[in-house]
C-alpha cells in the first residue's frame, strides 16, 4: 500500500480518537517479523510517531524494516543486531519515549523490564510474559519506574465487544454471571512453516496448557470488571491427547520425518475455568492444532440476557421481541455503540497491511498515542499485561497437576477492590 494512503487512513484515524498534532513520540521496535513490521507499518502512517531505532536478530527482516521506514520518508533508523539481548542498548538510548515489543514470546518480559528500567513506555505484543515471577517483576519494575507497560491487544476494541462492555455496564445483561471465549485458530502450517522460525512449535513440544488465552479474556475480564471491582480468584484447565501435529506432519513431511514421530507435550483442546472473588465465572477455549476455521467463541451470560458472540445475536428478557427467541446484537447499536467507535469509518481501516488487526489494531494504537501524548493512563495498564497473562502458566500448571485449582496472585495487591470499572472517555475527553 503507499505510503500517502497509510499516512491518510491512520492520521482520519488518530484525528478522530482525538490525538494531537504535538511532539512526536519516538519508539525503538524490538522483533519487525510479522506482527512487528505491521505496527511499524501503522506508525509510520503518522507524523505523530518517529522510530530512531530498531533491532531484530534476523537481518532479512531488520534491512526490510530499515527500507521501510526510508520510503516512508523518514531518517533512516539505527540498527541493532548484535544477538539476542541486544535490545538491551535499544532501550539505553536516550531519544526514546517507548519500546514496542513483538518478538517470539520468551523474548517480551525481558524487553519490558529492560526498557521500563531505563526508563521508557514499554509496550508488548501478547502474552506480555511466560511466568509467574516475570508477571511480578513487570509489575515491580512498572511500580518503581512509573512507567507504563502495555500489553497490546487489539481484542478489546472490536466494536461488537466494546457495544457488550457499554451493555454490560449500563445493566441491560443484568448481574454478569459467567463469560466464554477462545482462541481457536489452525495453526498447523504456521507452525511448521519451513520459512519461519519454530518458535511457535517449540512451546507445543514444551508446554501444555492455555498457551494463548489474552484474545478472548482480554474484552471478557473488561465486561467482568477484572482487576476494577473483581479478580480472578482461581481456576482449573484441562486438556485433550495430542494427535494432530503428528498426523498433519505425517501428512505433509511422511511418516519418517521427526517432527511426524516428536512427542508433542501440548493437548490439542484445552479448556479452563476461572471463577473470581464476586462470584463469576469464565471459560476458556484453546485450540490451534485441530482443522477449525477461526471462530468468536464470545459469549456473556447475565441475570436479565446473554450475548452470543459466534452469532452475533443477544436475548434480553423483557426487552428482546420474542420469548426464546434470539435478536441480532446489531438491534442495540443505535443506543450502546461505543462512544470511541463514534466518528470512524471503518472501511479507511482496511488499507493497511500485514497480518490481520482490521481495524481494532489501529484503534488500539490511536488510544494509546493519545494517553501517552496526555500523560494519562492508558486504557490497559501493567495489571491487565499481567493478569490476562498469567492465565499460561497456572493452566499449565493446573492440567500438569491433574485439573486442580490454582490461585491467582493479585497483582494489584488490593487495589482491585476499590478501582472503578474501565471507562473508554469520549475523544474530545
Ligand atoms: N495481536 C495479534 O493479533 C498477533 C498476531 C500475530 C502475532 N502476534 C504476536 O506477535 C509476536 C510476533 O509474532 P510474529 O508472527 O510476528 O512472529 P515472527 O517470527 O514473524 O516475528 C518475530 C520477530 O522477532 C525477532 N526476534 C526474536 N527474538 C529476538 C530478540 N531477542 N531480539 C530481537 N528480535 C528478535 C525474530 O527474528 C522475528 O523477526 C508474537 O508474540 C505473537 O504471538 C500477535
Amino acid at each position: 500500500m503507499p505510503i500517502a494512503n497509510r499516512r491518510d487512513f491512520f492520521s482520519a484515524m488518530l484525528q478522530a480518537a482525538g490525538v494531537r498534532d504535538t511532539k512526536p513520540i519516538r519508539a525503538g521496535i524490538v522483533g519487525v517479523g510479522d506482527r512487528g513490521s505491521y505496527h511499524m507499518d501503522l506508525l509510520l502512517g503518522t507524523d505523530l510517531v518517529e522510530i530512531p531505532a530498531i533491532c531484530d536478530i534476523n537481518p532479512d527482516y531488520l534491512y526490510r524494516a530499515k527500507r521501510w521506514i526510508e520510503q516512508a520518508g523518514k531518517p533512516s533508523p539505527e540498527l541493532y543486531d548484535r544477538g539476542k539481548t541486544d535490545f538491551e542498548r535499544l532501550c539505553e538510548r536516550s531519544d526514546l519515549d517507548l519500546v514496542v515489543c513483538a518478538t517470539s514470546w520468551e523474548w517480551h518480559a525481558p524487553v519490558c523490564i529492560a526498557a521500563m528500567k531505563a526508563g521508557k513506555h514499554a509496550t508488548t505484543e501478547v502474552p506480555a510474559a511466560l511466568t509467574v515471577d516475570e508477571c511480578w517483576e513487570m509489575v515491580e519494575v512498572s511500580e518503581k519506574t512509573r512507567k507504563h507497560c502495555v500489553m497490546l491487544e487489539q481484542a478489546n476494541y472490536s466494536r461488537d465487544g466494546l457495544l457488550v462492555l457499554e451493555m454490560a455496564q449500563k445493566g441491560v445483561f443484568g448481574q454478569i454471571l459467567a463469560t466464554t471465549g477462545g482462541y481457536v485458530h489452525d495453526l498447523r502450517l504456521v507452525k511448521f512453516d519451513p520459512e519461519r522460525e519454530p518458535w511457535r512449535l517449540q512451546h507445543s513440544v514444551d508446554r501444555n496448557g492455555n498457551l494463548y488465552p489474552t484474545h478472548p479474556i482480554g474484552p471478557m475480564a473488561w465486561w467482568m470488571d477484572i482487576n476494577r471491582g473483581d479478580k480472578f480468584e482461581y481456576l482449573v484447565s484441562m486438556s485433550s491427547k495430542a494427535v494432530c501435529l503428528n498426523e498433519y506432519a505425517s501428512n505433509y513431511f511422511g511418516d519418517r520425518h521427526p517432527y511426524a514421530g516428536m512427542k508433542m507435550n501440548q493437548g490439542d483442546v484445552n479448556t479452563s475455568l476461572l471463577r473470581t472473588a464476586n462470584g463469576k465465572l469464565a471459560v476458556l477455549y484453546f485450540d490451534t492444532n485441530t482443522p477449525h476455521p477461526q471462530t468468536a467463541e464470545m459469549r456473556l451470560d447475565g441475570s436479565k440476557g446473554h450475548y452470543a458472540g459466534n452469532i452475533q445475536q443477544v436475548f434480553i428478557e423483557g426487552r428482546s421481541p420474542k420469548e426464546h427467541v434470539w435478536e441480532p446484537l446489531a438491534n442495540y447499536r443505535s443506543e450502546f455503540d461505543p462512544p470511541i467507535w463514534k466518528n470512524l469509518d471503518p472501511g479507511k481501516f482496511k488499507r493497511a497491511r500485514g497480518h490481520g488487526g482490521g481495524e481494532t489494531t489501529p484503534l488500539m494504537w490511536a488510544r494509546l498515542l493519545r494517553a501517552l501524548q496526555r500523560g494519562v493512563e492508558p486504557d490497559m495498564n501493567v495489571y491487565d499485561a499481567v493478569v490476562w497473562s498469567v492465565i499460561s502458566p497456572l493452566t499449565e500448571r493446573s492440567v500438569a497437576q491433574g485439573s486442580r485449582p490454582t490461585d491467582f496472585p493479585d497483582f494489584t495487591r488490593g487495589k482491585w477492590k476499590n478501582t472503578p470499572p474501565i471507562r473508554l472517555e469520549p475523544e474530545s475527553a
